[in-house]
């Protein structure tokens, strides 16, 4: 039966036009031949997402067959490294603080309310977490809460307990400090704090970068 415009208005309830206009009315879907659907695809795109997709899977995959095979390593038996880069992007991220001696000393361990920190070559590490070493009591509490750059080269752990690591020949000092530099970077707890600095305020509102060296690079060892 033909339904007349009147008879279509009249039986739909709402203000849309009961005849849709030829604008409105959705093109009528042709019905894809079978060629087509199987050119369509032959035509598959390969976006970015599908390869980070595999990139994920491969490291995903690799990272359980290394530790099937090593028993305790995801990486190969490579954990220092990949954990002395991560450290470096925590490091990013992390905004600095910057103390001076007298500051840093107050967190030598005696107060418990207190973190312990130490620093080398002007940079400060939280080691709360080698409490049983670092403080009071502890083999190391000499290092915490001060510099003592100087004594994790020469061994001296009465006299040289400063940062002033003058008048030591370049290369030990780059050999020793550098490998114990290279242990709190890449040490599991241990976190980076900031910078052993002469003037904080300073430090903190005019300079951008800390004020002491840069610390040794683990590639200069
Ligand atoms: C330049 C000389 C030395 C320096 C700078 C030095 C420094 C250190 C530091 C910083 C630690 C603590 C590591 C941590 O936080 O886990 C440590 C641990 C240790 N060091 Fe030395 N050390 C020196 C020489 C020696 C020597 C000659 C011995 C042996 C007679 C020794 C025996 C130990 C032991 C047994 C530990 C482990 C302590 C523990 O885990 O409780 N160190 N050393």
């Amino acid at each position: 039966m033909v339904q007349t415009r009147q008879q279509a208005r009249e039986a739909t309830p709402d203000s849309r036009p009961a005849v849709p206009s030829e604008k409105t009315t959705p093109p009528r879907q042709r019905k894809k031949s079978n060629a087509e659907i199987l050119e369509e695809e032959d035509h598959v795109s390969f976006g970015v997402l599908d390869l980070l997709r595999i990139i994920g899977g491969v490291a995903v995959f690799t990272c359980m067959l290394s530790y099937f095979i090593m028993g305790d390593s995801y990486v190969w038996g490579q954990d220092k490294i990949f954990r002395k880069y991560w450290n470096g992007v925590k490091r990013t991220f992390t905004k600095p603080i910057y103390l001076d001696e007298a500051t840093l000393a107050l967190y030598n361990g005696t107060d418990l309310a207190l973190p312990i920190y130490l620093s080398i070559n002007r940079t400060i590490y939280d080691v709360s977490e080698g409490r049983n070493k670092y403080g009071p009591g502890g083999g190391y509490s000499f290092f915490a809460g001060r510099d003592a750059s100087r004594a994790y080269i020469t061994g001296d752990f009465k006299n040289d307990l400063t940062w002033d690591v003058s008048g030591i020949d370049e290369e030990r000092v780059q050999k020793a400090l550098g490998h114990w530099v290279n242990f709190f970077a890449s040490h599991d707890t241990y976190t980076f704090v900031g910078y052993l600095v002469r003037d904080p305020t300073k430090a903190q509102t005019e300079a951008p970068e800390p004020e002491p060296e840069p610390e040794h690079k683990p590639d200069e060892l």
